[in-house]
């Protein structure tokens, strides 16, 4: 029989966690991409609702839909069959109800074969929460920046760099832990409070800007590839240049289309021995 790998599951990112080996997780939004993350070996893939500014070219997360997000996660489950892979709630798909914030939850296992949801939000999205999790679906909470709510937070900054507000979040992890979330992703805050929130909860804590002791990494995979260009939040470390390598070959593609060197003989179909003696006497007809 094949030796055929054995998909990731919450237990694993939960024994990774006792035995202090780190998580390696990157967003993804398309079936390459994700192959690729599977083929390096990546732990879980977030198919973030920052698809909104990464591949739609939306100002923000806002406008994404609910619809979006499962086409998005069905091309990305496809290509990495043995990933953990998540489903972003978007804005508007767990605020208006608990019934609705669980039948939102719900599509993305049932629709996408997700393993797990995220959403945004501290105590007040606590009862969604519970919902959610009394329908059987993992949940991971997302505090600290919340894009979704970065209006009222005064733009995309940085959070926890006062004590009244490490003490928020801290209370917040608290009370998300104890509403029963299995795995808690922290954004942007200081190493300080990552470290404190990831050594005070026995789940799995990770961070995205959240310092160096957190169980694991998320990183935007449009930051890390060098594709996205719109901003560089300070979190991020490119560790490719994608948008100089692909402006760079359509700009060749171009100059050798311009100047005839492309196609070239190795590029072109020839016709079956034989035919071209009959394919010229046919052709003769449609000059005359
Ligand atoms: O949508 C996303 O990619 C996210 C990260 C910014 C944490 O939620």
């Amino acid at each position: 029989m094949a030796n055929k790998k054995r998909k990731k599951s919450i237990l694993d990112l939960y024994k990774m966690k006792k035995e202090g080996r780190k998580v390696v997780w990157i967003t993804s939004y398309d079936f390459p991409t994700a192959q690729f993350a599977e083929a390096a070996g990546v732990d879980m893939i977030l198919v973030g609702d920052s698809l909104g500014m990464c591949v739609y070219g939306y100002p923000g997360t806002i406008p994404v839909t609910m619809d979006q997000c499962i086409v998005h996660c069905e091309a990305v489950r496809r290509a990495a069959p043995n990933t953990f892979v998540m489903g972003d709630m978007p804005f508007g798909s767990y605020q208006l109800s608990e019934r609705e914030a669980v039948a939102n939850a719900v599509r993305f296992l049932k629709e996408a074969d997700c393993d797990a949801i995220k959403l945004e939000g501290g105590k007040r999205v606590i009862p969604q929460i519970r919902a959610i999790l009394d329908a059987g679906i993992v949940v991971c909470g997302h505090i600290g920046l919340t894009p979704q709510s970065s209006g009222q937070l005064g733009g995309h900054k940085a959070q926890g760099r006062t004590v009244e507000s490490a003490e928020t979040l801290i209370e917040d992890a608290v009370a998300l832990h104890q509403a029963g979330i299995q795995l808690l992703l922290l954004e942007a805050v200081p190493p300080e409070v990552g470290k404190f929130i990831a050594e005070l909860l026995p789940i799995p804590v990770y961070g995205i800007g959240a310092g160096m002791h957190t169980d694991g990494q998320l990183i935007i995979v449009s930051d890390l590839i060098g594709q996205f260009q719109a901003f560089t939040p300070k979190f991020v470390k490119k560790y490719a240049n994608v948008a100089e390598v692909v402006t760079g070959a359509i700009s060749s593609y171009a100059e050798e289309v311009r100047s005839g060197a492309f196609p070239a003989e190795e590029h072109c179909y020839r016709m079956i021995e034989g035919e071209y003696p009959k394919f010229e006497k046919m052709a003769a007809k449609f000059k005359k």
